[in-house]
């Protein structure tokens, strides 16, 4: 499993492994100060949900280990680097708590740590709920990259994937290509080919196409934010993943930690959704693939209604049918 990033002490300074140069190269930032973090995070060197609100944990304990005065300025500059994971804002906010109650950089460290911890405890749980449902020799499809690399390690759907597989439930995964930044080509890809999982690489637009084709068994994806409602935020091209499903009789599963939850959002028209730069779109790595001065919408995030969620897996258990109810009782 290949940790996202990691703490040094000796150097007190994040490790950080830059995911827009995999899986060509393996470089790793030294992320000193809570702005270079913010940096990381808005440039998606560092991505996930669950990832991005480690990272700004231990942004906070770069800030007061140089500078005590710094907490309340760090916390504004991480919490605006990116809008629509409500795991970096529940990050920050635990973190915040310590800070009124023990204004110290090491107390900081240690809450870091325990958020760290806890994500790889918590996918574990999730992956072994969420491969309980697979039935014997399952076909999934997922999205986006949610493995060790968007988390504290082993991952949300794709850990659900990697416990099932261990389980022995698992016959074949195919997954996106996740356009524009390609997460599930240069990341997901990279994560199923270490563990030599069966797993073959699908365009975002061949996914309808493979339903009428092969029997898929579920559809299997994380989340950026979940609403009371069970509405879910998710990568772009969730939402067309979810209809497809429901076309063709596939199940549609949502794997994320209760740290996911955003109870303060009625329903996903409350979620944010992050639009990027058009340039993501028009331009292939600097190049244009769009005529010079064309415009684009990019959304990088879509909301799927929970009427179209079988289940949705967290580290406390299973809620399905999704309701409000459900969720509100699992959740306490
Ligand atoms: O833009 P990204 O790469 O941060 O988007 C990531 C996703 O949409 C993931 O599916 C989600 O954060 C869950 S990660 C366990």
């Amino acid at each position: 499993m290949n940790p996202p990033l990691r703490w040094n002490d000796d150097a007190r300074r994040v490790d950080l492994l830059d995911q827009t140069q995999l899986p060509v190269e393996e470089t790793w930032l030294e992320i000193e100060t809570p702005d270079r973090m913010a940096e990381a995070i808005r440039m998606l060197r560092v991505r996930g949900a669950p990832a991005i609100g480690i990272a700004a944990a231990y942004g906070l304990v770069l800030a007061v280990s140089r500078d005590p005065q710094s907490f309340d300025q760090a916390f504004r500059v991480l919490a605006d680097s990116r809008p629509t994971a409500v795991n970096l804002r529940w990050a920050l906010e635990r973190m915040r708590e310590v800070w009124r109650r023990r204004p110290d950089a090491a107390s900081l460290l240690a809450e870091a740590i325990n958020i760290h911890e806890e994500d790889l405890a918590q996918n574990l749980k999730i992956g072994a709920y969420g491969a309980e449902l697979l039935g014997q020799g399952a076909k999934v499809v997922t999205h986006c990259n949610t493995g060790a690399l968007a988390t504290g390690g082993h991952g949300t759907a794709l850990g659900v994937i990697r416990s099932a597989w261990s389980a022995g439930h698992l016959a074949q995964v195919y997954n996106t290509e996740t356009r524009p930044w390609l997460q599930g080509a240069r990341l997901t890809a990279w994560e199923l080919h270490e563990e030599g999982i069966p797993a073959k690489l699908v365009a975002d637009g061949a996914v309808a196409h493979l339903m009428t084709r092969e029997k898929i068994d579920w559809v299997i994806v994380g989340a950026d934010r979940i609403a009371a409602n069970g509405d879910t935020a998710n990568k772009i091209g969730t939402y067309a993943l979810a209809v497809a499903a429901k076309l063709h009789g596939v199940k549609f599963m949502v794997a994320a930690p209760s740290g996911t939850f955003d109870l303060s959002c009625p329903s996903g028209q409350a979620i944010p959704i992050e639009e990027r730069t058009p340039r993501e779109l028009t331009e292939f790595r600097g190049e244009p693939v769009a005529p010079l001065g064309y415009d684009a919408f990019n959304p990088v995030f879509d909301v799927t209604p929970a009427d179209l969620i079988d289940a949705i897996v967290c580290e406390r258990g299973v809620i399905s049918p999704v309701s409000e109810e459900a969720i509100r009782k699992l959740l306490g």
